[in-house]
């Protein structure tokens, strides 16, 4: 499965490596078109997974983007969609396989700080798997002990602090906590969640970065903030809001991640 994956890959985008992979979170999907490549639907690429979620475009984009050969993921499988927790397992072994050596992850998700905001960027620096899932449960190689200290790459972190200041953008930090979905939270998971020391909540991005840690990728995220949790304000979450509301922060962060990918991807 792997090989015929890579196999359709490379007879449409070429053999050579590519040097990052971007996966773009609901209502981020914009950046893909700016690639200057070939754009492959994910039921063309053996294994990928369906990614029916509204607001994604499930179209795996190769080529340039500001200088450098990226692998840009329009869409990724969530686990509330079919109860699977490596459905991106395919995606990112594959990137590995296509030579990549880093990742950058984006999504959507709500802010449990009251002093962080919808339309502002928060930048992981660690998460709380809240789900108690896990990718690699099954993997039966030692290789599933996979050590998550630093598993947002400290140097990947700072070059996206620096990419923000150069571009004069304000990039808050914290912890994401990975809820499964598909239904949002309750206010009381979500007074629980800031206790536990989370910042921001959402439905993915944890299982990538462990699966991506497990592949040796160096991984960094980024939320776009959509909405206050929960109880916490008197929006009315659903699916349609975060549609809605991701285009806010969406500019902000394409500015980001091309000043990234211009002056330094994290040494
Ligand atoms: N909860 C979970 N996922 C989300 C949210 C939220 O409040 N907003 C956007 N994605």
């Amino acid at each position: 499965m792997a090989m015929s994956a890579l196999q359709a890959v490379r007879s449409r985008a070429g053999a050579a490596p590519v040097e990052l992979g971007i996966v773009l979170g609901s209502g981020l999907g914009h950046l893909a078109a700016s690639v200057d490549g070939v754009a492959i639907p994910y039921g063309e690429l053996p294994g990928f997974p369906r990614a029916a979620v509204s607001g994604h475009d499930p179209h795996l984009v190769i080529g340039m983007l500001e200088g450098r050969r990226v692998a840009v993921f329009g869409g990724r499988a969530h686990y509330y969609e079919a109860g699977d927790p490596a459905a991106m397992r395919m995606p990112i072994g594959l990137l590995q396989a296509l030579g990549a050596g880093r990742l950058v992850l984006t999504n959507a998700a709500g802010s449990l700080r009251p002093d962080m905001a919808p339309g502002e960027l928060m930048l992981l620096t660690d998460h709380i798997n809240f789900s108690g899932r896990n990718p690699l449960i099954g993997e039966a190689t030692d290789a599933r002990f996979v050590n998550m200290v630093d598993a947002y790459d400290p140097a990947m972190r700072r070059a996206l602090r620096e990419a923000a200041a150069a571009e004069e953008i304000e990039l808050r930090e914290g912890v994401y906590a990975w809820y499964s979905g598909p239904s949002f939270e309750t206010p009381a998971e979500i007074r629980a969640l800031r206790v536990l020391g989370a910042d921001a909540v959402g439905m993915s991005t944890v299982p990538e970065v462990i699966l991506a840690r497990f592949f040796g990728l160096r991984v960094a995220a980024v939320s776009t903030i959509t909405n206050m949790a929960a109880g916490m304000s008197d929006e009315i979450l659903s699916h349609d809001h975060t549609k809605a509301m991701a285009p806010l922060g969406a500019a902000k962060l394409e500015r980001i991640l091309r000043r990234f990918l211009r002056d330094d991807i994290g040494a």
